[in-house]
Order: structure tokens, then C-alpha cells, then sequence
């Protein structure tokens, strides 16, 4: 979702550093961007549509500047168009806010009357609109935003300037993620660390509902009755590499060669070397009746999964729901129910307003969450991290196999006194080197034959069933969000029930097979598809392949634990969906129409 960013800084370098934070903001998806600085006492406002170089373009002979706030933005409110595009102004306030205002319709009719014309269709530029109008009689800067933070409905970040008060900018915000930088030569404000890390790795966070203010030399933060607070300064670890390609064609590439690595260290987090440890490190939830997993998109399918091998295992009923609909679905919680929230971001709206609902009856709430102080590893009771380090492209890959790799740990820990010595001591010796099958994987896995048969087709159907159903539903996603194929995951025997009127001749099938219970079934349900002219692409864990078995094209996993086999089948899927949208010519790391990190419900 959008991207803020705003430098106040000693030197007029403000230009060059806020496009090097739009750049490292890229990742959170966008369609637009602009920036407001300083010039000689005034405001300037540059915006362009598209990529962020469309922007540098239009600003390379503009004169340096010592302050200013820019934007990526992700249209919610009118189309992706340079007047709709951030940052707005309304007399002397500019903004750039990530967020959704949801009273702007009835409050741009009030501001009309009051003699404010719009220019652009957003609700941004309504947010600007309300600071304006209460600008007019109060010049207390402090109170102005406490007043709009009354008036103004919905979820913001806000990065703030005032046109009499140069070097200067405010913000605050409210279900929308912003946080501060403290430099030597200047202090930030921005959607998220990866912004301003080359500049600085020293950090605040800020509360809900706090305001605060920067120049190039001061920070200074208020709670909600404009009584001054401390700011608890840290100092961030984060990799820097991490943000960068590393010689790698894209983000993508490069977040799938790091699986092994991060699911590894996502493991140790857990556990070193028996799985006895997991007791004091995870949650036990035998104590609890029901186990409800809330997520949206892959997260998702992480939970899809987890509730399979819980539910098989430990025999604790689980219930795996989407974020949006698990909040109307009415979903009977009680002190015997845990509600796991899972999210990479931790700031997804859906997943945040949730577990809000959670909290508020009262049960028990815990968060899988990947980033370090986001809003959800906050509200959370428990919090289980994936230790990913900072994910750039926007369809999550590593993210979600740390987020697998938690789940397996989870229903491993709820089954242990299930399990026999020899099971145990089988799992542990595969956990210890679970990243080299993964590295194997990616090495070994040739998928040209896969790629040739699904190039230039319109429909691919994705079939497994148990787990292998989860993870052809993120194979499925993969591919629809980066290549733009259609795609959809059944459970195999399902197929038929409907959906197998849309195979043809050579539509490509993808099936799934890692589970020996299920294996004779899976197969039966690739003939039946294979009959009527598909053509099959077949991921199978190689000690259940055997020559009769009619695929028109084969990838072998290896054999591991069904606990871990989710850890690791899924990586031919992610590279699937690599390899073809390379070529095919796709945007890999910034699909047309997505976000990051998805802050609006
Ligand atoms: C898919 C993808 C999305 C996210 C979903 C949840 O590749 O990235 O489906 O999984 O938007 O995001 P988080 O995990 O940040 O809550």
C-alpha cells in the first residue's frame, strides 16, 4: 500500500534522499508517486504517474532542498492519475497520508460549503481539506491535528507541512503504519525502516494516536492531550542486503534462494537440536478446545495448512478463516479458544482489525508475524516470529515458508507424546538440515517442460488433497498474482463436481502428491482429468513415483516428514511461477494492481 516518507534534514540533500526511500518503499506496490519540499519559503509540489524514475525525471534540474515529504501511492479514491496522486494541498497544509478516510464523501460536501475546491477525487486531499479549514482559526499546529484526529474517520499515516513553518513536518497516525528516524543529519518519518535504513538505524516507534514533529534536529512526540512523551530510541539490525538484488533478476529470485536460510533460522528460534525444547518455546495448545487460524492471501494458506496437520495429529479441532470474513462470519469463540493471526506485514487490516475483535472478548489471541514492532506483533497476546528478514517482493515466498515452517513446529509441539521415539528422532535429524533439501530443490528442480506447457494458456488447474491442497492453493496464487494466468486449486476429488466441465484438450493440470495415504486417490483423480485431454504437470515426492503413472511432465520432492513436507513442496510451485513470468516479460516483484502490505479492509 502506499509509502511515506518525509526527511527534515541540515543539508539540501532532501530530493535525493526522500527518491532513495520512494525506492526502497517500491516494494510496497504503487502506481504513482510525488514529492513536496521546501524552495525559498514555499511549498512545491512535483507528481508523477507510473515508476518512480518518472518522477526523478521531472525533478532532476529542480533546485535541493533541506526538507520535504513524498508518497508511493496505491489508488483507493480515483484512478492512478498525477492529480489524484499524492502529495496534496489545500491553502497552506500539504500531506501525504497512507490510509483510508471513510467519512471524506460527507466531509468534502461540508468543505465545499466552505469554500474549498478540489482538485483531485481522494480522500487524502478531504484529510487535507479538514486540517486547512481548522488551520483558519487555530494556529496551534498541535491542536489542529488533535482535532482532526476527532473529525477524521477511518485508518492514516500522515507526513504534514505547513507552508509558514519551514523545515518542519508533523505526523501521526491511526491503523496505518509510520515510524521515526533519528539521524545525524536529519530525522525521518516513514511507512517502515527499509525507507531511511541507508541513512540511519536508529528508530522510533509511534503510538496510536500521537503526534509528533521533527527538524533536522529535534523530535518531539505528545500523546493525544498534547502532554510531551519520550520517544524510546532503538537501533535496528536490519541486513541491508536484504533490501538490495544481490545480482539476482529480481527480489523474487532472490527471496526464494534465501528459504533455506531463513526457514533455518526461524527453526533455531525455536528449537536447536531436540524437538523437547519446542515446549518452552512454543504455545501449547492442548489446553485449548478449538484453534481458530485468521490470515488473508497466503498466510492463509499457511493456516490452511497447519489446521490439517494439527486437526490429523493432536486431534484439537482447528477452523482456518479468511481476515475479512472471519469478522462477520460470527465466529463462535470462547476461554477455550485460541485465535492465531497470522501476517508477514503484522499490519494487514483485515488480520489487525480481527484480532482487535479478538481482544475485545476477551479470548486468547496470538500473532505468526514476520515484522519486528508492526501492529500486530503488538496487540497480540502470544507472538511466534518467522525470523524472513524484510521481504521486498510483493508475493510473499520466504515469508510464507517461515510462516510454514512455524505452523509445522506448532502441530508438532500439540503432538509429541503422539509420536514415537523413532518418528521424533526421523523429524529431528530432517529439521537439522530441512535448508539443504530446500537448496537442493531450488538447484536441482528443472521446470522447462512445466513452463512450455503452461506458456500462452489461459486456464491452469491446480489439484492435491490434504496438504497438498493447501499448497496447490498457494501454487495457484503464485502464479495468478505474477504471471496473470488464471489459475485455481481444487481438492483432487472435487473436480469433478462441477469444474471439470472447463478441461480440454492439453489445459495444463497440476497435481500435487507427498502423501502415501493418499496417493492411489490423487491418481485416480489425474485420470480422470488426464482422460478428458489435460495435460498433466506432476510434482511427486520421488519415492511414490513409479513408471505406470501416465504424467506428461514429472518433478520429484524428496521424501521428509509429512510435518515438514509443506517446508519444502512448495518451491517448485514459486519457481514455476518465476520462471514463466520472466518469460512472459512481467513486472516479477511489482504485479500490476497489488500491494505489500494491505492496510485498507
Ligand atoms: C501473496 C501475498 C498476499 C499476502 C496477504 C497477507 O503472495 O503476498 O496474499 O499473503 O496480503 O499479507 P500479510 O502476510 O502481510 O498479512
Amino acid at each position: 500500500m502506499c509509502g511515506i516518507i518525509g526527511y527534515a534534514g541540515s543539508r539540501p540533500c532532501a530530493h535525493g534522499v526522500l527518491l532513495s526511500g520512494l525506492k526502497a518503499l517500491e516494494y510496497r506496490g504503487y502506481d504513482s508517486s510525488g514529492i513536496a519540499s521546501f524552495q525559498c519559503g514555499q511549498i512545491e509540489i512535483i507528481k508523477a504517474k507510473g515508476k518512480i524514475s518518472e518522477l526523478e525525471k521531472k525533478i532532476k534540474d529542480k533546485p535541493e532542498s533541506f526538507c520535504g515529504i513524498a508518497h508511493t501511492r496505491w489508488a483507493t479514491h480515483g484512478e492512478p492519475n498525477e492529480i489524484n496522486a499524492h502529495p496534496h494541498r489545500v491553502e497552506g497544509v500539504t500531506l501525504v497520508h497512507n490510509g483510508i478516510i471513510e467519512n471524506a464523501a460527507a466531509l468534502k460536501k461540508a468543505y465545499e460549503q466552505r469554500g474549498i475546491v478540489f482538485k483531485s477525487e481522494t480522500d487524502s486531499e478531504v484529510a487535507c481539506a479538514c486540517l486547512a479549514i481548522l488551520y483558519r482559526s487555530e494556529k496551534n499546529k498541535l491542536k489542529v491535528l488533535r482535532e482532526a484526529a476527532k473529525i477524521l474517520k477511518g485508518s492514516y499515516a500522515f507526513a504534514i507541512m505547513f507552508e509558514d513553518e519551514e523545515g518542519v513536518i508533523y505526523g501521526m497516525r491511526k491503523d496505518s503504519p509510520l515510524i521515526l528516524g533519528i539521524g545525524e543529519e536529519g530525522n525521518f518519518l516513514a511507512s517502515d525502516l527499509s525507507a531511511f535504513i541507508r541513512f540511519t538505524r536508529n528508530y522510533a516507534t509511534i503510538d496510536e494516536d500521537q503526534i509528533v514533529r521533527i527538524t533536522n534536529q529535534e523530535i518531539e512526540c505528545y500523546d493525544s492531550d498534547l502532554n510531551r512523551v519520550d520517544v524510546q530510541v532503538q537501533k535496528s539490525e536490519m541486513d541491508i542486503s536484504t533490501i538490495e538484488k544481490g545480482g539476482y533478476d529480481s527480489f523474487l529470485l532472490k527471496e526464494i534462494h534465501e528459504e533455506g536460510r531463513v526457514v533455518m533460522d526461524t527453526i533455531h528460534h525455536y528449537m536447536k537440536n531436540s524437538l523437547q525444547e519446542l515446549s518452552k518455546t512454543m504455545i501449547d495448545l492442548k489446553k485449548y478446545h478449538c484453534i481458530y487460524f485468521v490470515a488473508c492471501g497466503s498466510a492463509y494458506h499457511a493456516g490452511v495448512l497447519a489446521k490439517n496437520l494439527i486437526e490429523k495429529y493432536a486431534r484439537i479441532r482447528c477452523e482456518c478463516e479468511v481476515a475479512s470474513e472471519f469478522r462477520y462470519n460470527s465466529p463462535i469463540l470462547d476461554e477455550k479458544t485460541l485465535v492465531i493471526c497470522i501476517s508477514q506485514s503484522g499490519e494487514t487490516a483485515d488480520t489487525l482489525a480481527a484480532i482487535r475483535m479478538v481482544n475485545k472478548m476477551g479470548v486468547d489471541s496470538c500473532a505468526i508475524v514476520n515484522v519486528k514492532g508492526s501492529s500486530l506483533e503488538k496487540e497480540a497476546k502470544y507472538v511466534l516470529p518467522t525470523l524472513a528478514g524484510v521481504e521486498i517482493s510483493v508475493a510473499t515466498t520466504k515469508a510464507y515458508c517461515a510462516q510454514v515452517a512455524v505452523c509445522c513446529l506448532l502441530a508438532l509441539n500439540s503432538c509429541m507424546d503422539r509420536l514415537s521415539s523413532l518418528q521424533l528422532h526421523t523429524i529431528e535429524k530432517q529439521l537439522q538440515k530441512i535448508d539443504m533439501y530446500i537448496d537442493k530443490l531450488i538447484s536441482d528442480t528443472n521446470l522447462d517442460g512445466f513452463v512450455a506447457s503452461i506458456m500462452n494458456k489461459k486456464n491452469v488447474f491446480f489439484i492435491g488433497r490434504g496438504i497438498d491442497y493447501a499448497l496447490s492453493m498457494e501454487g495457484a496464487l503464485k502464479l495468478k498474482e505474477i504471471t496473470y494466468i488464471q489459475a485455481v486449486a481444487y481438492p483432487a476429488g472435487e473436480l469433478k463436481h462441477g469444474t471439470i466441465s472447463l478441461i480440454e484438450e492439453d489445459t495444463p493440470v497440476m497435481v500435487l502428491i507427498s502423501d502415501e495415504k493418499l496417493v492411489d486417490k490423487s491418481i485416480s483423480n489425474m485420470k480422470e482429468v488426464k482422460a478428458r485431454g489435460a495435460r498433466i504437470l506432476l510434482v511427486i515426492r520421488e519415492d511414490l513415483y513409479h513408471e505406470s503413472i501416465e504424467a506428461d511432465e514429472v518433478i520429484f520432492l524428496p521424501k521428509v516428514s509429512e510435518f515438514l513436507q509443506g517446508i519444502v513442496s512448495i518451491v517448485p510451485y514459486q519457481l514455476l511461477a518465476h520462471h514463466l513470468a520472466a518469460k512472459m516479460g512481467c513486472d516479477i516483484d511489482q504485479p500490476k494492481n497489488l500491494a505489500k502490505s494491505v492496510t485498507v479492509e
